[in-house]
């Protein structure tokens, strides 16, 4: 199996590395963090996989694109590829500052388009492949002060449903992963309650298992799932409640 995962130096991306890492699977790794990039690879060539890594932010299109042709051409093709880097926190309105809110639309939404589409072509000649992205369970409703993380995953969840439809009759696969609370450096910033959080390893254990039974949309846990799809529904007063 020849899986890329970005975002694989901390969090869940590192989680899913090691997850799939095992003899006869060859893994393609980004995250800008170089150390941690490597250290993850160690750990996942102990586990017998094969690994070849990409420094890069998600955002850098031209590095993104000859990421995608060089493990094409290392690994012979490409069975999976998770578009797993991301970024949140908190709009800040106050401040009046829009780089903030512009980085984390860049990151959280170009990132995806940069990771995904290089290997459309690859995989559309081959008939075959699978292409994932984390959104969240925050990418079902407007989220009051945390908005633009919410954009960004509403982005991802449409543009997974979208590009699933246009690639099926190819034979490729898209799934929308949407992940309640996780433990990672993402959430560990958080001050405010995290309902039904999981652990790492959990989690990672969870995309997977999702993952090979070709789900298009997977979002747990199964709490959090039936808290999303109310909230799409819910009055707008419902959501200003709950979130504050
Ligand atoms: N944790 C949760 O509760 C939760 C819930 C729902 C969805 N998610 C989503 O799950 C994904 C992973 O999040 P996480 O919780 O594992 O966060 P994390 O621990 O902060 O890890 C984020 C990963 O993304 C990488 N990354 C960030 N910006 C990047 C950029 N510009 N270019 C390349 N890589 C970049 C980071 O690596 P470098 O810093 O080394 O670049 C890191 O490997 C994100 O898309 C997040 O929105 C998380």
């Amino acid at each position: 199996m020849r899986v890329v995962i970005t975002g694989a130096t901390a969090g869940i991306g590192e989680a899913l590395a090691l997850e799939y890492a095992a003899a006869g699977v060859t893994l393609g790794l980004t995250g800008r963090r170089a150390d941690r990039l490597e250290a993850v690879a160690a750990a996942c060539r102990a586990k017998g996989a094969t690994v070849h890594t990409w420094p890069i932010d998600v955002v850098d299109q031209p590095g993104m694109q000859a990421m995608a042709r060089e493990f094409l051409e290392r690994a012979g093709g490409v069975d999976l590829v998770i578009a797993n880097a991301g970024i949140g926190g908190p709009d800040r309105l106050e401040r009046g500052d829009p780089a903030p809110i512009v980085r984390t639309l860049e990151v959280n939404v170009n990132g995806v388009v940069n990771t995904l589409v290089p290997f459309m072509p690859a995989m559309i000649a081959q008939r075959s492949g699978h292409l994932a992205a984390v959104a969240s369970v925050a990418g079902f409703r407007a989220m009051p002060l945390r908005t633009t993380y919410s954009a960004s995953k509403i982005a991802v969840r449409t543009l997974m449903e979208g590009w699933g439809m246009d690639l099926e009759p190819h034979g490729i696969t898209v799934t929308s992963i949407n992940p309640g609370f996780v433990e990672s450096e993402l959430t560990a910033k958080n001050r405010f309650p995290m309902p039904f959080i999981l652990p790492t390893p959990a989690a990672a254990k969870r995309i997977v298992r999702a993952l090979r039974r070709r789900r298009r949309v997977y979002t747990f846990p199964l709490p959090m799932a039936v808290l999303a799809r109310v909230l799409a529904l819910a009055p707008r007063w419902v959501v200003k409640r709950l979130v504050r």
